[in-house]
């Protein structure tokens, strides 16, 4: 569905990615993992199409992004980004950043029943729509922008460190949250986190970044890990329970 090949991301002095190449599968749950620094949000950008690699190729549907036009792009791939707080705008009543990219890519349809649909579909009451989001908690300010996200029934949903910016006691309720959603609506989800718990809980496969590398890639990545580096990573990590 999305193909990364050969992507190599530079910035001035830093090589964020180096000859990254990595598949995402229609309709599975890819986790991306690694510490701080090691490039997952930049490889995460390039394949939503937010940043443009300095060398290899991205693929959607096998056609090149650059010929992918933005409206089929942006409404196929969404992203969720960690911090809720600044990726809402204060001022706009919920109703209004939900319908957002609706209105951006001029999707037809009632907009009104669209949002009240999301809104149930997150787990928010109905009179969420007329309230701003410094009226709701983080998480719920989380849920806010996964309707957002959803709003133009995107094939992939990319989430980056969702839930890092959260209470330990919400974390888990937003990867249930994001579990139910990819369920229920076909989505292919792309989970990038330094939490190895929460990506461990969601995914079915899982690649382990570090330098700007993939080391290690596979559905047993982090269970049985195979790179010395994945089981340093794992060290001491709790398991998340429900
Ligand atoms: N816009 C940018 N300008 C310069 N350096 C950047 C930029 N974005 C990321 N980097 C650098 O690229 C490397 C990878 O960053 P990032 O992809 O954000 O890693 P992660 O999400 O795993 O923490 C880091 O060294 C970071 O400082
Ligand atoms: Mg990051």
């Amino acid at each position: 569905m999305i193909a990364v090949h050969g992507v190599t991301r530079e910035y001035r002095r830093v090589t964020a990615l180096k000859d990254v190449s990595l598949d995402v599968r229609p309709g599975e749950r890819l986790g991306i993992v690694g510490e701080s620094g090691s490039g997952k949000s930049t490889l995460a950008r390039i394949m939503a199409g937010l940043d443009r690699p300095t060398a290899g190729t991205v693929t959607f549907d096998g056609r090149p992004l650059p010929e992918v036009d933005r409206r089929t792009l942006r409404s196929s791939v969404q992203f969720v980004f960690q911090d809720p707080l600044s990726s809402l705008d204060p001022r706009m009543r919920v109703a209004d950043i939900v319908a957002e990219p609706l209105a951006a890519l001029r999707l037809p349809g009632d907009r009104a029943a669209r949002v009240a649909e999301l809104l149930d579909a997150v787990g928010l009451p109905p009179d969420a729509a007329g309230r701003r989001p410094h009226q709701f908690s983080g998480g719920q300010r989380q849920r806010i922008a996964v309707a957002r996200a959803l709003a133009p029934r995107p094939r992939v949903l990319v989430a980056d460190e969702p839930t890092s910016a959260l209470d330990v006691s919400v974390r888990v309720k937003i990867l249930d949250l994001l579990l139910d959603l990819a369920g229920r609506m076909e989505l292919t989800l792309v989970l990038v986190s330094h939490d190895l718990a929460a990506v461990r809980y969601v995914s079915e496969r899982v690649a382990v970044m570090r330098a700007g590398e993939i080391v290690e890639e596979g559905p047993d990545a982090l269970t049985d890990p195979g790179h010395p580096y994945t089981r340093e990573l794992l060290d001491a990590v709790p398991r998340l329970r429900r």
